[in-house]
């Protein structure tokens, strides 16, 4: 190693921040106990190579540090920490509580989920504990608080890894117990209950407790988790699913707490839909996430997934935990990532926040289902390949940074309202439109803001709106709390807001508002929704589009709001159908500001349209809007800032520097007004001054 990245005592560290390193740790997953001693020597020297300083340890070990109920044996553990720091290398260390060992399913088959057809399954896999199950709680939580005696005061540690990507559900009698409890909690009263599910509907008054059974294919469910009779008990089964499992990680963090105040993680999935984050982000002291994009056209959305566990945490800093250096083995094909693509999205990552980028994982599996997925080192333990190589690039740029951009902020003026309990209780409906996804749309509307280069945070409904400028909330189905006077109080000090079709629609119970559509929105909207239309995909109805002096006619699909102004001027009107000629998106004049309703889903022309406005009103189109593929994000600290520029289009793009500043990458100095010429994978990394 060149530099030693210990610089503080671990146990001195603010269990409310980050660690503290030295620089942007480099490094991942580390599974040395699955080879024999020379591999850990070549291993170490690799590393060196690749300036990799940060290994993530123990994550699947728990059929080897719990050998038997009665039987801990921590020497392996100690034994990869040993020479981890002996080698200078600091470590992530897991729990390693993500997947169960044998012993402990055949003596506690309760262990085993039920599933959603009330199957109980029997050993096998991963991530797929019940969480209500004593035997299994007692045991995590025992193990991390082993880990966490034993390794709390050892120099390599520098955090906490809790299991491993917290997923899925159980139906089985022990969750349907606790679910109980979950809802008395909840509701307090059974009349209370039976309101919020609306259970008078169908003859569903509940008048005992044990009368409520888990909804799945058995009960409410009659196609698949999405088709339920009764919403109400659906999204409480999903509320309490996500709590549930909350409740098992928040167990192996206690138990951690006894010895350590070291920071705290698990590694989320970005937007993962069985898990509200949001519920879970005020009990981990350090965001992290697993970046496995779909395909290799995904900047858009990487950027909203990194921008959305930001948001997690108040806008700190986040782990990027796991991304692979090449390929994936789990789809049905699996992409080798083109060259420079994984520095690309590892710098697009510390963009929007990263102060870790650390790969899954650093030596390929031998066998079992990930053997074929990419590692720092393949099956021969080459250092020539060209994966290795970019690795090890990357590794001595992440060196030159060094802490520079450590705990720097993102000075974001626009949010997009992220809602879980949203995204449930539209993807749950029977009605208006199967078609219309949550994600999809979220990351469309993000996408305008993206292309059009602002700096977007996205958070939680219950965030403070008071510091954004512009707040677009797509699908904002349900509406809670005093969402809608916070809203209101954006507009009315200037502010800009966005909302769209199906927003306004139900209160926190997925009951509908008696009221005009869009409910509370609506005074803000300075609209009324007479009807909603739905359509097959290949619909498209034509949207002209008047915003100043810019016209444009697009598309709209999926759904439509006839849309009657209230007070709200009409700013796209439809092409087709018997509406034709009818409002289909408004703008209305509130207080100082304005909020506009995109009544139907407009295709991406015609949100970058509305978008590009909403933001020109505020200073807030980003210098580079106009060069097609490059990305724009920025970071302060200490009176410092970073402005990264990051091409992911395929064709050289020249822009000119509108700051003074250096590429720290390549150490060239920029004046205002210069050409920067940006290939394909491109990166540049402007401290602006
Ligand atoms: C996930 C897991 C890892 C590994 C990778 C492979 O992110 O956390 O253990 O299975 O996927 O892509
Ligand atoms: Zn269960």
């Amino acid at each position: 190693m060149t530099t030693d990245p210990m610089t503080t005592d671990p146990m001195t560290t603010d269990p409310t921040t980050l660690p503290t390193t030295a620089r942007i740790p480099y490094g991942g997953d580390y599974n040395p106990e699955q080879w024999p001693d020379p591999v850990w020597d070549e291993d170490h020297r690799a590393f060196d190579l690749a300036r990799i300083d940060t290994l993530t340890v123990g994550v699947f070990v728990w059929s080897l540090t719990q050998p038997a109920e009665e039987v801990y044996d921590l020497t392996v553990l100690e034994r990869i920490l040993d020479r981890a720091q002996a080698e200078g290398r600091q470590v992530c260390l897991a729990t390693g509580t993500g997947a169960v060992p044998p012993w402990l399913a055949h003596r506690y088959p309760e262990v085993c989920r039920t599933d959603f057809e009330g199957r109980r399954h029997v050993y096998g896999q991963r991530h797929n504990a019940c969480p209500s199950s004593p035997a299994y709680r007692r045991l995590a939580a025992a193990l991390a608080g082993r880990v966490a005696e034993r390794f709390a005061d050892h120099p390599a540690v520098i955090a906490w890894h809790v299991n491993n990507e917290y997923g899925g559900a159980c139906y089985c009698d022990l969750c349907a117990a606790e679910f109980r409890i979950w809802l008395r909690e909840r509701y307090g009263t059974l009349d209370r209950l039976n309101d919020a599910w609306n259970a008078v509907f169908w003859s569903h008054r509940f008048t005992d407790w044990a009368e409520v059974v888990p909804p799945n294919a058995l009960s409410e469910h009659w196609r698949g988790p999405d088709h339920t009779a009764f919403q109400g008990i659906t999204l409480d089964y999903l509320r309490f699913t996500s709590d549930n499992l909350l409740r098992t990680f928040r167990e192996e963090k206690d138990a951690i707490r006894q010895h350590s105040d070291l920071p705290v993680t698990t590694n989320f999935m970005g937007m993962y839909r069985p898990i509200d984050y949001h519920r879970w982000a005020e009990h981990l002291d350090l965001a992290s996430w697993d970046n496995y994009p779909p395909d290799d056209r995904s900047a858009s959305r990487m950027a909203l997934t990194h921008d959305l566990m930001r948001g997690l945490k108040d806008g700190q800093p986040f782990w990027l935990m796991e991304q692979t250096p090449t390929v994936t083995a789990s789809r049905d094909v699996n992409p080798v990532k083109r060259p420079g693509v994984m520095r690309l999205w590892s710098w697009q990552a510390v963009a929007h926040g990263a102060d870790a980028v650390l790969f899954f994982q650093m030596r390929q599996s031998r066998g079992a289902c990930e053997k074929y997925h990419g590692a720092v080192l393949d099956h021969a333990g080459r250092t020539d390949t060209r994966s290795f190589r970019e690795v090890a690039a990357l590794g001595a740029e992440l060196e030159a940074l060094g802490d520079r951009t450590l705990g720097a902020r993102t000075p974001a003026r626009v949010a997009v309202l992220f809602d879980w309990d949203s995204w449930w209780a539209l993807e749950i409906s029977d009605g208006p439109n199967r078609n219309l996804r949550y994600q999809r749309t979220v990351i469309d509307h993000h996408r305008a803001l993206w292309e059009a280069g602002a700096q977007v945070d996205v958070v939680p409904v219950t965030a403070d709106l008071t510091r954004y400028d512009v707040v677009v909330a797509p699908l904002l189905h349900m509406v809670k709390g005093d969402l809608a006077e916070r809203l209101e109080a954006v507009a009315e000090r200037g502010g800009t807001v966005v909302t769209t079709v199906l927003s306004g629609r139900v209160d926190e119970d997925d009951n509908a508002f008696l009221a005009d559509v869009p409910g509370p929105l609506a005074r803000l909207l300075g609209i009324r929704v007479d009807e909603t239309d739905a359509q097959a995909p290949e619909v498209r109805n034509p949207v002209r589009l008047v915003v100043g002096d810019d016209e444009l006619v697009t598309g709209s699909h999926t759904v439509f709001d006839l849309v009657l102004p209230q007070g709200a001027e009409v700013v796209g009107t439809y092409g087709a159908d018997f509406y034709a000629g009818t409002a289909a998106v408004t703008r209305n004049r509130f207080g100082r500001g304005e909020a506009w309703y995109l009544g139907t889903c407009l295709e991406q022309d015609g949100l970058d349209l509305v978008l590009r406005h909403v933001l020109a009103r505020h200073g807030l189109v980003g210098p580079y809007a106009d060069a097609p593929g490059v990305e724009h994000a920025v970071r302060e600290v200490d009176g410092r800032r970073y402005e990264f520029l990051l091409h992911h289009g395929d064709v050289r793009v020249e822009v000119d520097a509108h700051a003074d500043g250096t590429d720290l990458l390549s150490g060239r100095r920029v004046v205002r007004g210069e050409v920067i010429a940006l290939e394909p994978t491109d990166v540049v990394v402007l401290e602006v001054g």
